[in-house]
């Protein structure tokens, strides 16, 4: 299994070009379930999950092809034509491996009338139910029955527009319902949609579609179903979790890093706490400039929330950051239950953190030190990319499959701006 080894210790300083969103492209390429022509994606990033994602499509029996941008990281062109859909089972071989998989619920009942879906897999972060998913899905007139495992769902006459209320802001819910909405009969609302940017971005091609769609960005979502949906070409919305990961590589670090190919918008929440830490940041005709020289780190407290909150996806990586920051920080995860399990691993590296139920508590300590550590899920293994880039010594992390599920070129773009890293291969 592959590991990762740095030296740490660098500043860091030059260009990262910043991929199209993973969270954008897996949405984005279960919408093609939703038409018979081709949708094509520029800007798609190149990653494990997005490859699950292809392998699940063609398993449904769509045609898949994907070619590579001509430099690494430069974004590549998903074309899918799900021109007919010749199986609706989506097999728990491949769904165990990516949440993102349930995402087929909603674009195979509204296009086919059915679909039987394993209850998904994806990171260790907690319980992660489905229940909104399959809520939305029987709001809109699907009969679901649970067998063995799988989420078996029937709409032979058609899913049938509604109101649909989220107890609780849901991603996934609110694309799904989005996608089925799109083709149901009639009109639905949305009510207490997320806000997220990927959402927008899915229903921004679901439109070029031909999908009628208003609130998009606002947390009531009104969508009147159509008969037919169309191809598109659509360009997959940069990553903000990648963004703000390399920005705080250049506060960790020191140095000065320009992002490309991003918008500082997408980091909306990250900017005023980097500030806060003493880290520069700033727009740039090409994306984002992140800067930190001289004095250390300040410390400063977080508490993920829904967009346009501080993202969780991004937690982890704040937390590294903190570890070296001059006082205490207190972090507060209010998203997901289980999202700390970089903490004893950032304590091998000489971290001081106390966990207590949803907050850790971080004292700033000046220096980490190298280590093997193990990466747990794919936020909390960049999290130690960033403690390893910092840290004296080397560090060794394993399990970066996790990684590489949602980090394109991740050791080219780091050693691009002066980190000594890796890939051991075994
Ligand atoms: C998406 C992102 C993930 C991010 C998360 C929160 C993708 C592919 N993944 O995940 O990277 O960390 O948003 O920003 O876009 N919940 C339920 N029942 C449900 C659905 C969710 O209880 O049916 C709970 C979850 O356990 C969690 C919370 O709702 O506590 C939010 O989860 P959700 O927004 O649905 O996350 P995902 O769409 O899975």
């Amino acid at each position: 299994m592959d590991r990762i080894r740095i030296r740490g210790g660098n500043r860091l300083n030059g260009e990262i070009p910043i991929s199209g969103a993973k969270n954008a492209a897996l949405p984005l390429m279960a919408a093609s379930l939703l038409t018979d022509q081709k949708l094509t994606l520029l800007n798609a990033p190149w990653l494990a999950d997005v490859g699950f994602m292809g392998e699940l499509l063609r398993s449904f029996g769509v045609e898949t092809s994907y070619s590579r941008g001509p430099a690494h990281g430069e974004g590549g062109r998903w074309e899918l034509t799900a021109r007919h859909i010749t199986n609706t089972t989506a097999e728990y071989e491949l769904v165990r491996k990516m949440r993102a998989s349930f995402l087929m619920l909603g674009p195979l009942l509204a296009r086919h009338g059915q679909a039987k879906v394993s209850l998904p897999g994806g990171c260790a972060i907690g319980a992660r139910p489905v229940d909104l998913h399959l809520k939305a899905m029987q709001v809109l007139g699907a009969e679901i029955v649970l067998e063995e495992g799988y989420v078996i769902a029937q709409a032979p006459s058609g899913l049938k527009g509604a109101s649909i209320e989220f107890p609780f802001v849901s991603v996934g819910a609110t694309e799904n319902a989005l996608m089925a909405a799109a083709l149901a009969n009639g009109e639905t609302t949305l009510v207490n949609a997320a806000r997220e940017p990927e959402i927008m971005d899915l229903g921004h091609c679901l439109m070029a579609m031909g999908a009628q769609i208003r609130g998009l960005g606002t947390s009531t979502i009104v969508i009147d179903g159509v008969d037919r949906l169309r191809g598109t070409v659509h360009a997959v919305l940069p990553d903000r979790i990648e963004t703000g990961t390399y920005a705080m590589a250049a506060a960790i670090c020191g140095g000065d890093i320009e992002l490309t190919h991003t918008s500082i918008e997408l980091i909306g929440a990250l900017v005023p706490l980097l500030e806060g830490t003493g880290t520069t940041v700033t727009t740039t005709g090409l994306g984002v400039a992140a800067s930190r020289n001289g004095e250390r780190l300040k410390s400063i407290d977080v508490q993920t929330e829904p967009y346009p909150g501080f993202p969780t996806d991004l937690q982890a990586q704040f937390m590294a950051l903190m570890t070296t920051a001059e006082g205490i920080s207190h972090i507060k995860e209010t998203i997901f239950e289980n999202r700390f399990m970089h903490v004893p691993e950032l304590s091998r590296m000489g971290a001081d953190i106390q966990v207590q139920g949803d907050t850790a508590t971080v004292r700033g300590v000046e220096k980490l030190t190298g280590a093997p550590v193990m990466a747990t899920d794919l936020r909390a293994s960049v999290s130690l990319v960033l403690a390893g880039l910092a840290a004296e010594g080397e560090t060794v992390i394993s399990r970066v499959y996790h990684l590489d599920r949602g980090f394109e070129c991740l050791e080219e773009k780091l050693s691009a701006v002066g980190a000594q890293i890796e890939r051991l291969t075994e």
